[in-house]
């Protein structure tokens, strides 16, 4: 089972026989390769590695790494090249990376800055990387001043989405990944949310299969028309501003998804009036993520800490915090600047359960 997923200059699939779908797309390179797994995946790195070197590819290593946002830094970009040297990589080799977003934005990266780049490919083992991080070419580490600041857009040669591999995935890294796909579907697709609501995120890889298609397709429509993030693109960053500042303030114990989803409801309550966002739409998106298991608020919450966060955020321009904000289903707008304030106000909202009736 394969199913190929059109619109970037390179192939993106998705099957459940990953490893053999690499093979196909590396094969025929006929490249030199070294495969770089997460630590928690590393059966599926080798079955990668077997599969590209049965399909002719010579495999100069295979590189176990821990993963997770508190690795994705530049300790581990420079032990990553340390590896692919002493591998005897060149410019024409192939790096494989095969993880979840973490694990993708740190290798692309070091392939990115090695040799003034090297090609890689991505192999995603997480939700949040299926339909997300392993697609669009964005890779990056982490500064401790916050997320992403370091990166390059440097597109993989192919992404294959490992849906196998979603039979490992915990309860809980299932549920955070469900935040990206919530936010595809109010970016570029509203019927989705409804068919997220009904979704049994306990299912199998079949089950996940069409619903990853079609959050990914959400991305990758966009990403094709605005490959550098000029304009449009900036519209998959929805919640992902307060997101950032929650991860960085929890010193990353917060995972991405779980941030993400917080982050969307509080784009929505700064839409409410600003960008005429309706209640309706904004009660379809809370109900969609709380049907997944995420929560929308959240205790403890210290505003302060999270608008000092926000002040390294990378999408401020001149010194002034823009947010993407909701319009309605489909219509995302970015570039919003808000006053300070209100993104105060709206992080105490945050601090409070959903009344009913209420955002
Ligand atoms: N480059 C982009 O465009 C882009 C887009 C979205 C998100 N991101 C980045 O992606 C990251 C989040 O990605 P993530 O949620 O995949 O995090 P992650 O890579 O940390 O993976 C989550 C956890 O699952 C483990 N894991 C991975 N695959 C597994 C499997 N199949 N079975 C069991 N455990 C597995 C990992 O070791 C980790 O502990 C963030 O850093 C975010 O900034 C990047
Ligand atoms: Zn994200």
């Amino acid at each position: 089972m394969k199913r190929i997923l059109d619109g970037l200059p390179y192939p993106v699939v998705a099957g459940r026989d990953a490893a053999q779908l690499v093979a196909e797309l590396a094969g025929p390179l006929r490249h030199r390769t070294i495969v770089v797994s997460d630590r928690l995946v590393e059966r599926r790195g080798k079955l990668v590695a077997d599969a590209v070197r049965a399909a002719g590819c010579d495999v100069l290593g295979v590189v176990n790494i821990a993963a997770g946002e508190r690795r994705k830094h530049l300790k581990t970009v420079t032990d990553l090249h340390t590896a692919f040297l002493h591998a005897g990589a060149d410019r024409h080799t192939l790096v494989i990376a095969v993880g979840g977003g973490t694990l993708t934005d740190t290798v692309g990266f070091a392939a990115a800055t090695l040799l003034r780049g090297i090609p890689w490919l991505a192999v995603a083992t997480t939700i949040v990387g299926m339909v997300d991080a392993a697609i669009g070419g964005k890779t990056g580490i982490d500064r401790p001043e916050g997320k992403n600041l370091v990166g390059a857009f440097w597109p993989p040669v192919g992404v294959v989405a490992d849906l196998d591999a979603v039979t490992t995935l915990p309860l809980r890294e299932r549920r955070t990944g469900m935040a990206e796909v919530v936010k595809a579907a109010i970016v570029g697709d509203a019927e989705l949310l409804e068919r997220i609501a009904l979704f049994d995120v306990k299912g199998d890889p079949q089950v996940w299969e069409p619903l990853v298609a079609r959050a990914a397709a959400v991305k990758i429509g966009v990403v094709a028309r605005d490959p550098l993030e000029r304009g449009e693109r900036k519209t998959l960053n929805l919640g992902h501003t307060f997101a950032h500042a929650l991860e960085q303030a929890s010193r990353y114990r917060m995972p991405h998804g779980a941030a993400v989803a917080l982050g969307l409801r509080a784009a929505g309550i700064l839409a409410r009036d600003r960008t005429g966002w309706p209640h309706a739409d904004h009660r379809r998106m809370l109900h969609a993520l709380r049907r997944c298991g995420l929560h929308v608020h959240v205790r403890g919450l210290a505003p302060e800490a999270v608008m000092g966060a926000m002040r390294t955020d990378k999408k401020r321009v001149n010194g002034i915090l823009r947010f993407v904000l909701p319009a309605k289903l489909g219509d995302v707008r970015y570039g919003c600047e808000v006053p300070a304030a209100a993104v105060h106000s709206a992080l105490k909202e945050l601090g409070t359960a959903v009344a009913s009736g209420g955002w």
